[in-house]
């Protein structure tokens, strides 16, 4: 319940629960605790999409058979595959198509999983891929330099140590070492390999399996885990943990170190201090999977997926070692609902929840904003938390089930996507007073299917949609006038699927909130070319000019792999015409292995 409600007010009387009012789209399929038969996909790109991927045929690269096979179905595939460390180097002028503008300079930074296998065997989820860091710089001279590097974590030290390649030295979160007796009594190992933070002066390689792991900006190499000042930090530490832009607070969360068995919030200052912990009211004896979670000025907001680990010969066999973490957690969906949570960022005090809504899935969210109180009902204008009544969160919905898309990613190299695999990006209002979740829409209608086949009919372009494709990695600008303000944002960048061929994310789309039903704008990538998350940069502006600035205006940057050549371009897109002419384009030479998340860090000039 709302702490800050009053209690002189009557009740509110939530308004009708709205569902596809923007049309929420196709029904999901009915989902069940294990995973079932997903709707029928194509099992190879075809026409232009079978595009020939020349993986390397000798030397330590070299992938084995069934992974070639796998490769030559679904070229995206090729991004899975490792390619080693690269020193951080320059990249020659020639590489350069378009022109670097001169008010981008910083550098990008993407975390993913290095590596998917070991030798010929596979990670038994892609979530297990053992991290690795890629930065590319745009320098004040306008040179530009890339490089990436395997994130030198314990687990990745001692497997490469074991000296048995094609043996898994070390239990990780979904796949069991290889020898039982690695796995007896040991919790699952941190890989490193979601997301890059910068915090602190440092830089950090984050995933929720562990605590943060320092890397050296210059060399990207490994300096190793990184204990924070202050409050003893949870074992976990997510890799969406959220800073507040107005004065560097960190905020994450994260798995209490066993034998507890909760999630616990944590708020950290900008100079690296842990301030406060504060667990989540969550059920006892569960493990939940808490992978983001939504921000607004002055709260934290959580929606947790019924998708648990719960006590039972599963939780028994995960403890103990005996079998596989991961692969224990199951959907419960069918026996009840997501859990609503939303804390007060000032003292991670509870705002609202547990609260139990209808059953989903989401893995990301792509913010939350605070809507004042209605005029004719009055608060205290004294209490900025009290003047702010309905907290909205915009937050990804998986299409299809929980267990069909844990199959996929535990299986990547076999996996074929369809939509069901992805989201669509929703509009959650939650009334702070009283706690309930008073309306679900679509932020923007489910695109059309006319829209698609038109799509489908082009073999590359730009392309206005009435509504979204199927999405991931949800991008939004900063809101309000673009300088901090805390309005929401009216754009909203993401990967989406159109379905063309080419069995993966093929484009990038903006989504335009301020009028849902379009146009939006997507760029389609050629055949075998696979974007990743974008990075929203804003431009640069005199001081002079700052009252002008719009949201749009900035750039996106954000790799392309290209399995025609593997090997991934840096592209440099202006946030305001998605899907107009590229400003910039560099050619990398080597790929970079599909990455899940990345942070722009602007140089200080
Ligand atoms: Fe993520």
């Amino acid at each position: 319940m709302a702490s800050a409600a009053s209690s002189t007010r009557p009740p509110r009387v939530p308004r009708a629960f709205r569902v596809g009012s923007l049309g929420w789209g196709r029904r999901s399929p009915r989902r069940s605790g294990r995973a079932s038969t997903p709707p029928p996909v194509a099992s190879a790109a075809r026409g232009p999409h079978a595009v020939r991927v020349p993986l390397p045929a000798s030397g330590p690269l070299a992938p084995p058979a069934d992974v070639r096979a796998a490769v030559d179905r679904w070229p995206w595939r090729g991004g899975l595959e490792p390619c080693g460390d690269r020193p951080f180097a320059p990249i020659p002028p020639e590489a350069i198509t378009g022109e670097i503008p001169s008010d981008l300079r910083g550098t990008l930074y993407r975390v993913g999983p290095g590596r998917c296998r070991v030798g010929a065997t596979r990670y038994a989820h892609w979530f297990d891929g053992d991290g690795q860091i890629f930065a590319f710089a745009f320098g004040d001279d306008g040179r530009v330099s890339a490089g990436a590097k395997m994130v030198r974590t314990d687990r990745f030290v001692a497997q490469e140590g074991s000296g048995a390649p094609d043996r898994i030295a070390v239990r990780g979160a979904w796949t069991q070492a290889s020898s039982p007796l690695q796995n007896l009594g040991r919790f699952p190992t941190n890989p490193g390999n979601t997301a890059p933070m910068a915090h602190a002066g440092k830089l950090f390689a984050l995933c929720e399996g562990g605590g943060p792991i320092e890397i050296d900006r210059e060399t990207l190499d490994t300096i190793g885990p990184h204990a924070f000042e202050g409050e003893k930090l949870p074992m976990g530490f997510s890799a969406h943990a959220k800073k507040d832009p107005r004065d560097g607070t960190l905020y994450t969360w994260g798995l209490a170190a066993p034998p507890a068995i909760g999630v616990v919030a944590a708020k950290i200052d900008a100079r690296g201090t842990v301030l406060k912990t504060a667990p989540l009211p969550l059920p006892p004896f569960a493990f939940t999977l808490i992978h983001d979670c939504a921000m607004s000025e002055n709260y934290l907001a959580f929606i947790v997926p019924p998708w648990t680990l719960e006590p039972g010969a599963g939780m028994v066999g995960a403890l103990s070692g005996a079998a596989s973490f991961g692969h224990a957690f199951e959907w419960r969906g069918d026996e009840r609902g997501a859990t609503l949570i939303v804390l007060r960022k000032s003292d991670l005090g509870v705002v609202v929840g547990p609260h139990e809504i209808h059953a989903m899935s989401t893995y990301h969210f792509a913010g939350a904003h605070e809507d004042p109180s209605d005029p004719e009902d009055p608060s205290d204008p004294s209490d900025p938390l009290d003047a702010k009544k309905t907290l909205k969160i915009w937050v990804n919905v998986l299409i299809g089930s929980r267990p069909n898309l844990e199959a996929r990613f535990a299986n990547m190299y076999d996996a074929e996507w369809a939509p069901d695999g992805y989201n669509l990006l929703a509009e959650y209002a939650v009334n702070l007073e009283d706690g309930t979740l008073e309306s679900r829409d679509l932020l923007v209608p489910r695109a059309s299917d006319a829209d698609v086949e038109a799509a489908a009919a082009t073999a590359t372009s730009a392309f206005a949609f009435d509504g979204q494709l199927p999405m991931e990695f949800p991008v939004a600008a900063a809101g309000g006038d673009a300088s901090g303000g805390s309005g929401p944002p009216r754009f909203v960048y993401t990967l989406g699927f159109s379905g063309r061929g080419g069995g993966y994310f093929d484009a990038v789309q903006r989504l335009d909130v301020s009028n849902p039903r379009g146009p939006h704008h997507a760029r389609l990538m050629p055949p075998g070319v696979f974007p990743s998350e974008v990075a929203f940069v804003p431009k640069r502006r005199k001081d002079e000019e700052k009252a002008e600035k719009r949201e749009e205006e900035g750039y996106l940057v954000y790799l392309e792999y290209d399995a025609s050549r593997h090997a991934s371009d840096v592209v440099v897109l202006d946030a305001g015409d998605v899907a107009g002419a590229e400003i910039a384009r560099v050619a990398l030479p080597f790929h970079v292995p599909h990455t899940f998340h990345g942070e722009f860090e602007p140089s200080e000039r």
